[in-house]
């Protein structure tokens, strides 16, 4: 006996690809897979602008091994989104075009290479806290990608925290600049995990079909909880004057990110947008050639 798709989702069951959804179900799917696969591509430039500039063969090693990381996440993602009928390369259009989201946090730039660290950190590890419940999201392909990626990413954080452990058990320059790094970072971190519920027109129903399974405020505040204890273990400290424990709710009470900032920089007016975007047409561009030969050959072989 099948049951329909509302008693799949209430049952918590997987929804699968030969499924039954609603078109909207489908469409919504498709909108956050394919940008989250957008912001693992565009993800690669920030860091990748240090590989070669590592301060040490290892450390090459290790952001060579990420940033490749990320790239695997960005394919593995826009599979998932094949299973609901997307064409990979009218997705990639979509971004080139302005039509589809990355994630904002990618459009800062990254000055110094103490902002490697920081990135590993705090944007992995906001990244942990909103990946590790989307393991658990509705539509199956999604949520056993993420299973895969949450490992890969959990390294990336583990690497980062080190890298800055290291920086702050150096010279004086060095403690400056991580501490200029967090000051950059934190709260475009915090903008990650999308605007306030209030202002969110697609986490009800996302939370309905249980695509979401916590709300955008919900984990930005897990995220805080687990990013205080980390700074002070660091010696940092986290530019937020309101940062406090609030024993009574049993979190820390922190001010409000500048949601106009995050707005503008959604809309194309980050310090690195326009960088980014012509990073990646061009490198659709320069590929287009060995999309063409692979399609040839592949049609060869059907014929
Ligand atoms: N950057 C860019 N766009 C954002 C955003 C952000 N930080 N936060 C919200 N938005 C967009 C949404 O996409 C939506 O626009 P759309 O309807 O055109 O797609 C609009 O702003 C309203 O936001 P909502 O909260 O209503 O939208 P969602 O319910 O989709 O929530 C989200 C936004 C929390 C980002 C959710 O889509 C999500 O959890 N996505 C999966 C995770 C993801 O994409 N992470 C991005 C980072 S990937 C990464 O960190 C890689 C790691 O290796 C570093």
């Amino acid at each position: 006996m099948t049951v329909t798709f509302d008693e799949a989702i209430a049952r918590d069951q997987r929804i699968e690809p030969a499924d039954e959804m609603p078109e909207g179900y489908r469409k919504t799917m498709i909108r956050q897979i394919a940008q989250h696969a957008h912001s693992e591509i565009i993800g690669m430039q920030p860091e990748g602008d240090w590989i070669t500039r590592a301060p040490t063969l290892h450390r090459k090693a290790i952001l060579l091994a990420k940033v490749q990381d990320e790239a695997g996440h960005g394919l593995y993602l826009y599979s998932a989104a094949e299973t609901l009928g997307a064409d990979r390369g009218d997705l990639t259009r979509r971004l080139i075009e302005g039509r589809q989201k990355y994630s904002s946090i990618f459009n800062y730039p990254t000055l110094s290479f103490a902002d490697v660290g920081v990135i590993g950190w705090l944007v992995d590890g906001a990244a942990i806290c909103n990946q590790v419940p989307l393991c658990r999201s509705s539509y199956g392909p999604y949520a056993r990608a993420m299973i895969r990626i949450c490992k890969e990413e959990s390294f990336h954080q583990r690497q980062g925290y080190e890298l800055l452990m290291t920086m702050m058990r150096g010279t004086p320059e060095q403690r400056a600049m991580v501490q200029d790094a967090v000051d950059r970072w934190w709260w475009p971190s915090l903008m990650m995990f999308g605007p306030p519920d209030a202002e969110s027109p697609n986490t009800a129903q996302s939370m309905a079909w249980k695509i979401k399974r916590h709300t955008n405020d919900e984990l930005r505040q897990r995220f805080v909880d687990m990013s205080v204890p980390q700074a002070a273990a660091l010696g940092v400290t986290l530019p937020d004057p309101e940062l406090r424990w609030n024993e009574a709710r049993g979190h820390h009470d922190f001010g409000q990110p500048d949601w106009a900032e995050l707005k503008r920089v959604i809309t194309g007016g980050g310090p690195m947008n326009e960088e980014r975007i012509r990073r990646r047409r061009e490198a659709d561009s320069d590929g287009a050639w060995v999309r063409e030969a692979a399609a040839a050959h592949a049609a060869k072989g059907m014929s």
